[in-house]
């Protein structure tokens, strides 16, 4: 089978790690990839959401399956357009995409199948978003309708900065098209999880659990990030728990978008607050995450090109998706600055000494390959992973690695895990 993955981050180097252990997968291109994919996929100097290049690209090399990661190609219809022209992708189509795309059409039919969900309001227009959030007051989230690179989602501490935010989204346009409407919701309190399954439409495999880390500091202190590390399984997620989630969240989704002639085909993550109420969805993904891939897939002992190509084909019932018992801790190394303006192009040092060690992958994201070094090429820069008979020996073993590795101004969180241990 020859593979094209799309997309560059630490995400697709899990996936593209994963599916290079598949006997059946004789080659992986990555378009456009990373220094650390290069190392065991051909890179194809693509960006990820020029769909119509990646077409000609897959249509030349005859690619049997192609692995979309991030949601931008699939919110613009990659998955439909490949279908068009005779290609398989993994992901869903455009118009279940739109889960991610829209934050609005994605509430309105967690409401629709009876999702627990926190209330809301929509507006589209700043004037009557305002008077509401004046009558409501804080705490209270705000979320940008569109894609917004995971920082669409304000939790104002006092009404003037919630009005900031509204202003910003819907007057200033600061994401564009993505702020023509804005979701006003109920704050909601607890613990965070985040639970993927994989789906053909009819079949649902949940993967295991996991949980992330969004602020910049220890201690869930700082600004949001798109994820400073991640752990799984998160012990919030109880079997029981887990077991609930498939039968109250993704059985209606699934099956309510199939009875819509809505076919859900991929990998869907749902976003929980573990609640006092029980568990509530924040939002969905309609594609890997990242870090928690990092954290998941090391953990997979299925063939994951049998388990992608059954989600493609719709014969999931077939596969039998086994996970080892170990535990598994990824520790994100960033730039300096990040998740503001950050330093590039900064050599980093150690990757060799950290790859040898025992149950560590060091998964890149922001990195380049030049000149026979590695460089620093983005915000989050390394997903330094390790396995381990539970979350704390995972942990110590990832902070070790994480100690061999160098680069200027690198920062990481001290903390990943430790709620897990708790
Ligand atoms: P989202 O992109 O919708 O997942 O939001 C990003 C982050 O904002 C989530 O991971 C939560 O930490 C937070 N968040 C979103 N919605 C809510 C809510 N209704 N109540 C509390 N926190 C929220
Ligand atoms: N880790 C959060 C996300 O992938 O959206």
């Amino acid at each position: 089978m020859k593979i094209l993955v799309v997309g560059s981050g630490g995400r697709e180097h899990a996936i593209v790690w994963k599916l290079s252990q598949s006997k059946k997968v004789e080659k992986i291109f990555c378009a456009p990839g990373n220094g650390g994919i290069k190392e065991i996929a051909e890179l194809v100097d693509i960006k990820s959401d020029d769909v119509q290049r990646l077409l000609d690209f897959a249509k030349k090399n005859k690619i049997d399956l192609t692995v979309v990661g991030p949601e931008a190609p699939l919110v613009k219809g990659i998955v439909d357009i490949f279908g068009k022209n005779g290609l398989k992708a993994f992901g869903p189509f455009k118009d279940v995409a739109m889960l991610e795309g829209s934050k609005v059409f994605s509430k309105n039919v967690m409401k629709k199948f009876g999702l627990a969900t926190a209330d809301f309001r929509v507006f589209d227009n700043p004037e009557d978003a305002k008077k509401y959030l004046k009558e409501t007051g804080v705490p209270i989230v705000i979320k940008a309708d569109g894609l917004a690179a995971g920082k669409g989602v304000i939790i104002p501490k006092t009404i003037e900065e919630g009005l900031k935010a509204i202003d910003s989204i819907m007057v200033e346009r600061v994401f564009g098209d993505s702020g023509d409407k804005i979701i006003i919701e109920d704050c909601l309190e607890g613990e965070e999880a985040s639970l993927l399954v994989f789906t053909d439409g009819k079949t649902i495999v949940p993967l295991e659990s996991s949980q992330d880390h969004k602020r910049i500091f220890d201690n869930d202190k700082g600004p949001n990030t798109g994820g400073m590390g991640a752990y799984s399984p998160a012990p919030v997620v109880t079997k029981g728990i887990l077991e609930d989630v498939v039968k109250s969240v993704f059985r209606p989704m699934i099956d309510g978008l199939r009875k819509e002639g809505k076919v859900y085909k991929g990998v869907l993550y749902a976003g929980l607050m573990m609640t006092e109420d029980g568990p509530m969805v924040l939002e969905f993904n309609v594609r890997f995450g990242d870090p928690e891939t990092q954290a998941i897939l090391p953990k997979l002992k299925s063939d994951l090109a049998d388990i992608m190509m059954a989600c493609v084909e719709g014969t999931l019932d077939k596969i039998d998706v086994k996970w080892e018992k170990s535990s598994c801790i990824s520790v994100v190394c960033a730039s300096k600055g990040y998740p503001d303006e950050y330093e590039k192009d900064k050599e980093i040092f150690g990757l060799k000494e950290a790859g040898k060690m025992k149950d560590v992958i060091v998964f890149h994201a922001g990195t380049k390959a030049k000149n026979g070094k590695i460089l620093t090429s983005g915000g989050r820069v390394l997903g330094v992973t390790s396995l381990g008979k539970d979350i704390k020996s995972a942990k110590i073993n990832a902070y070790k690695a994480v100690d061999c590795i160098k680069f200027e101004g690198m920062q990481y969180r001290k903390d990943i895990g430790d709620k897990a241990i708790k």
